[in-house]
């Protein structure tokens, strides 16, 4: 199987990458990314043993002429994990959401249909849905009603795709799954900004009271779903994929603090962030009950993996703090 997989280098990409270079050995990928400030090609360089097997392309998905000659390579299905990805940076400006988001992934349906490529699966979000009050988890059946640009932006899409499927008969299939945690994930988003600002003795910054709720995942539980779904994923359909792990963000750093000994003193609210969302949390029970998945990696578990590996590759995310890895592009690329 060929595929093309889109924002390889980010966070769940990269993960995505070495899983399924990994368990599935018939497996072939062009990676195409863009490397914005969020892309970091040092997250596959466990991705150099499998030799050909993965090929990386830096580039736009919004570029029409790129992507039309990746897709006369005729893949057997596109994976777009490609995306502006951080809700904070949406709200002070979302003009690359639109460009990435939206456009970004009409010009892939584009391709693809041009082509004649299999399949199309979208990585969508849990955030397309909007707030949950305290009682309740989101069905596929749910409204969608974004409240961040970038829930908008992933919406839009989410619409385009169901549209092309409905209009052109594409084969495509959607995912939304809740918030991802674990190795690789970029220092502004809340696990491992909490981690590395606790491990350098900087202030912890939690929004509002700290009790707005996420369901969190572990992106190799994340990464058996999209596995399964490529390939068994009925045309046309949604699936909400989740961890079965609901914690408040005030619960989350408190417990990171207390794993690293840290103080809680260290934790500072700070005001919170417009449009906040106060509950998320997934109903998953189409794909167990389609394709027998279930999430199997504890939170407690997971996360105290993850901590561990955020203690073990310091130098990973303080090169991104310092900029320094924007330079492993450059320095790989010269030697090609
Ligand atoms: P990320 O920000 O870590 O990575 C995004 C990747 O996309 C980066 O490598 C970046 O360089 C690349 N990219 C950005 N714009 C591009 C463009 N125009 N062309 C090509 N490449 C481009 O994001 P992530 O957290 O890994 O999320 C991946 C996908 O999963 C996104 O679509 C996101 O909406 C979705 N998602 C994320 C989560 C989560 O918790 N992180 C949960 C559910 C769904
Ligand atoms: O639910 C899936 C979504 O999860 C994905 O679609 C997004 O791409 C991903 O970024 C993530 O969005 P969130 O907004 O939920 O993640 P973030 O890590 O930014 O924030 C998690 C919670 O923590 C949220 O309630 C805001 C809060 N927070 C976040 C940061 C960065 C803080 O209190 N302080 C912070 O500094």
């Amino acid at each position: 199987m060929k595929l093309l997989v889109t924002g390889g280098c980010g966070f769940i990409g990269s993960n995505f990458i070495l899983h399924t270079l990994e368990s599935h050995p018939d497996v072939s990928i062009i990676n195409l990314d863009l490397l914005t400030y969020a892309g970091n090609l040092e997250n596959l360089q466990d991705a150099e043993p499998y030799g050909e097997r993965h090929r990386f392309v830096r580039g736009d998905i919004a570029d029409r002429d790129l992507v039309r000659s990746l897709m006369s390579r005729e893949p057997d299905a596109v994976v777009n994990f490609a995306a502006e990805s951080h809700v904070d940076r949406s709200i002070m400006d979302s003009c690359s959401f639109i460009t990435t988001n939206v456009v970004g992934t009409q010009v892939l349906l584009d391709a693809c249909r041009e082509f004649g490529i299999k399949r199309y699966v979208q990585i969508s979000t849990d955030e397309v849905y909007g707030s949950l009050g305290p009682e309740g988890a989101f069905t596929e059946g749910h409204a969608v009603c974004p409240n961040s640009p970038y829930a908008a932006s992933k919406a839009a899409a989410d619409m385009l795709v169901r549209a092309y499927h409905k209009t052109h008969g594409m084969d495509v299939v959607i995912t939304r799954c809740s918030n991802n945690y674990g190795p690789y994930q970029f220092p502004e988003k809340l696990i491992p900004l909490m981690i590395s600002n606790a491990l350098n003795d900087q202030e912890l910054p939690v929004y509002g009271d700290g009790r707005n709720v996420r369901d969190w995942i572990h992106v190799l539980d994340h990464c058996r779903a999209v596995n399964l779904i490529l390939r068994d994923g009925r045309s046309g359909e949604v699936y909400n994929i989740g961890g079965a792990s609901e914690y408040t963000n005030i619960e989350i750093v408190k417990y990171i603090l207390r794993r690293l000994d840290k103080p809680e003193s260290l934790i500072r609210f700070v005001a919170d962030r417009p449009g906040h969302d106060r509950r998320y949390a997934m109903d998953f029970s189409k794909l167990h009950s389609e394709m027998g998945w279930r999430p199997i990696v504890g939170f407690e578990e997971g996360l105290n993996q993850t901590i561990s590996w955020y203690i073990e590759h310091d130098a990973w995310w303080q090169r991104i703090r310092s900029g320094e890895y924007r330079e492993y592009y450059e320095k790989w690329y010269g030697q090609r």
